[in-house]
């Protein structure tokens, strides 16, 4: 049972939808561990029940955090998945071979291998455009035949942005869908149904989480048509729904969201003057007035700045060159955080043992022995990116790639 009526987002956030147990008046909702839930006589839904019967259809678990994302998003339904790739491929997998798609060509490099390795292998004809140049996106469209137009604002890594109000009109024109992955952004930064888009994506494993202990991803729709049944069965035809453990864990991270987000800006907003005034500095390419120049026009992202994780005093890149690999041996040598590529992830201040905010503690003490001591250094995929070229060192717990 909720109590919601005409709440600020973020305090439906921090009461997840204001939940109050029917039964018992707990405030915090419980867990459903069920995999299975009892038939009544008529068939799933009838009779007024609550309409589940199995875990990879439907878990209660899942439908708290849902209803909430969809209340923040102002959406017609939400679904949440087992992480941010499966809530990706979905909606092109409610696709039929041989469906022309446009995709944004600079994005999340995870995304865009899945789609030149397997949706092209699978049938799909997928164009990469420049999605911020809305002449090339216009060009690349092809009536009848394009279904989906995918974008990503911000965009991972480059923070480039997309004029989400004006890509829908350029999709809908040709008689195609846009899908915005709005991880980056989060609801409370960009609400991009309110521009136009129909899908909504997030890997929940970032922002809206928050505290890098659940992967998750989550799909929210505009309207509930045939094209989200489709998607519907997809995450139960192939399972991909995630745990109703970490489920309750999203909603409980989702209480924090509106203050992190407030923070990291804030804080992202420091970083880029402070790189600004820097004798070897270069705009810093977040989103907002210390960035570089963006597109003008109706920029759905640009109501806030947004967080940017690795800090790069070269202002250019994100991978690769002399400045990248300087800020990443800055961080680490002062012992400001761990690193690792993950926009959203909890703060984890590592300022020697026993201080607060202190991630692990540090047996060998001090700074400078710590920075001596023999040993895998605690990041060997960084390293590997230095070595590029070499081979990689054996590592106990080998980081694969970087989110
Ligand atoms: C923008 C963006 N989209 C999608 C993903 C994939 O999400 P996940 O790692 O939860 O599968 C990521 C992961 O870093 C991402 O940054």
């Amino acid at each position: 049972m909720t109590r919601n009526h005409d709440l600020a987002p973020e305090t439906l956030a921090a009461q997840a939808l204001g939940f109050v147990d029917p039964e018992n008046k707990a405030l915090v909702p419980p867990v459903h561990y069920a995999t299975t839930f009892e038939r009544p006589p008529g068939g799933i839904g009838s009779s007024g029940g609550p309409g589940f019967s199995y875990s990879r259809n439907d878990n209660p678990t899942y439908t708290q955090v849902e209803a909430l994302l969809t209340r923040l998003e102002g959406g017609a339904d939400a679904l949440v998945m087992a992480s941010g790739m499966s809530a990706v491929t979905a909606p092109f997998l409610a696709l039929a071979p041989g469906d022309h798609v446009v995709v944004q060509n600079v994005m999340y490099w995870g995304v865009r291998r899945w789609l030149k390795e397997f949706a092209t292998r699978w049938g799909l004809e997928v164009q990469f455009v420049d999605a911020s140049n809305l002449d090339e996106l216009r060009a690349a469209m092809r009536p009848g035949k394009t279904k989906l137009v995918w974008v990503e604002t911000p965009a991972n890594p480059l923070w480039g942005i997309v004029d989400l109000a004006a890509a829908s009109e350029i999709a809908h024109a040709a008689g195609a869908r846009l899908a915005v992955d709005s991880t980056v952004a989060t609801p409370v930064l960009t609400r991009p149904l309110e521009h136009g888009v129909d899908l909504v994506m997030h890997s929940a494993t970032k922002f809206l989480n928050g505290h890098s202990d659940v992967l998750a991803g989550a799909l929210i729709t505009g309207v509930k048509d045939e094209y989200w049944e489709r998607i519907e069965a997809v995450r139960r035809d192939l399972g991909t729904v995630m745990g109703p453990q970490e489920a309750w864990l999203l909603l409980r991270g989702m209480r924090t969201l509106h203050l992190r987000v407030a923070k990291a800006c804030e804080n992202a907003q420091a970083i880029a003057e402070a790189m600004q005034r820097h004798p070897g500095g270069q705009p810093c390419p977040v989103p907002g007035p210390a960035g570089p120049p963006r597109p003008r026009g109706r920029t759905a992202s640009d109501a806030g700045r947004v967080q940017r994780h690795p800090v790069d005093p070269g202002g250019r890149r994100p991978r690769g060159g002399a400045g990248r690999h300087a800020a990443d041996d800055g961080v680490s040598q002062r012992h400001l955080a761990r690193r690792a590529r993950e926009p959203g992830r909890a703060p984890r201040l590592d300022r020697g043992p026993g201080h607060a905010g202190a991630g692990r503690p540090d047996p060998a003490g001090g700074r400078h022995r710590a920075r001596r001591r023999p040993g895998p250094r605690p990041d060997p995929g960084a390293r590997r990116l230095r070595a590029r070229g070499r081979r990689r060192p054996p590592a106990a717990h080998p980081a694969r790639h970087p989110a």
